[in-house]
């Protein structure tokens, strides 16, 4: 068994443990045809260790200047991640998914070779990609020039743990399980209604509003979308009737005067549940909220927090 002889190889190793360690049985079998990447690192990492000290002070040392041949392995080490490209098709049915029109500005956190923001700007988006790599920092700005999006794709290299993120309504990742957790806090205090569409990854116990597939993919081709939901948790006054709400992400609970609600949910800023075979239905706006009712006499409601 071949052990890390420094804390970059133990790096090497750890990622190589996290990506296996953290795919489901779907995302297992499609990682499992990533084998060459990973024998490719798995490969460096040998060949570091079989190296003699001079190769391991030469990996150690800045990158060079980068060139216009410059050209990225999938697999190369990241800062808490590797780089390993969503597929061209799967970018696509993200910004489907994510509805993203070009009023929206859209953040790639860990922008890779920049291609998600790329593809964003060529629907007319504002885009912007926050990758810790200086040298795909310099390969995005060159790709979105020849694209001819450099106007509306940017790019910056910063680690995307100290980034503030929150003027996004919409933003991709491809990053690992535990990354999508650490991120989780600061992507639920965004907006209501911003779009959150994550490569592969889950969001720990926040369920995904929608997950999609795409056929004639080889690896790499399941998408997660979220949509950051309202805070409503609490006390609201509706007409003469108290509506307590105890909420777990985009899911509600709670009653409507002594009445259970049922299939309480939030879509961003919609709100929608049942209480005595009425469906309400509505938007949340800060402290009020205010919709319609159907299934029983069709009415209009607001409601106020207490
Ligand atoms: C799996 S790749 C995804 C690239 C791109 N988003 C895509 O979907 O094609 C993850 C990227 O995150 C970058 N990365 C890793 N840790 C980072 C960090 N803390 N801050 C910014 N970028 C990071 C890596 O260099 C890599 O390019």
């Amino acid at each position: 068994m071949l052990q890390p002889l420094d804390s970059e190889l133990s790096q090497r190793y750890t990622l190589l443990h996290s990506l296996s360690a953290a795919v489901n049985e779907r995302e297992r079998s499609e990682y499992n045809t990533t084998l060459p990447c990973l024998a490719l690192l798995v490969g460096l990492t040998a060949g570091l260790i079989a190296a003699p000290a001079p190769l391991q002070a030469q990996t150690a040392a800045p990158a060079p200047a980068q060139t216009e041949s410059y050209a990225p392995e999938s697999g190369q080490p990241g800062k808490d991640v590797v780089w390993v490209p969503t597929p061209d098709t799967l970018v696509e049915r993200m910004l489907d998914m994510a509805k993203a029109t070009p009023q929206d500005f859209l953040i790639d956190l860990g922008s890779g070779d920049g291609r998600t923001v790329i593809a964003a700007a060529q629907r007319g988006l504002k885009a912007h990609g926050i990758e810790y790599n200086p040298e795909m920092v310099t390969l995005s700005q060159r790709r979105a020039q020849a694209a001819g999006v450099a106007d509306r794709a940017t790019f910056v290299k910063a680690d995307i743990f100290e980034s503030d993120f929150s003027k996004a309504q919409v933003i991709t990742l491809f990053l690992l399980p535990e990354l999508n957790e650490r991120l989780r806090p600061q992507i639920l205090e965004l907006e209501p209604g911003t779009r959150i569409v994550s490569n592969s990854f889950r969001m720990g116990d926040w369920e995904p509003d929608r997950t999609d597939r795409v056929e004639g993919c080889n690896q790499w081709c399941t998408a997660h979308l979220w949509l950051v939901p309202a805070k409503v948790e609490g006390s609201w006054r509706l007409g003469e009737q108290e509506l307590k709400l105890a909420q777990k992400y985009q899911m509600l609970t709670g009653t409507l005067g002594t009445t259970p609600i049922e299939n309480g949910r939030l879509d961003g800023k919609q709100i929608s549940f049942t209480a005595g075979g009425v469906a309400y239905t509505g938007t949340v706006a800060g402290t009020s909220m205010s919709g319609s009712t159907s299934g029983g006499s069709a009415a209009n409601w607001t409601a106020t927090k207490s």
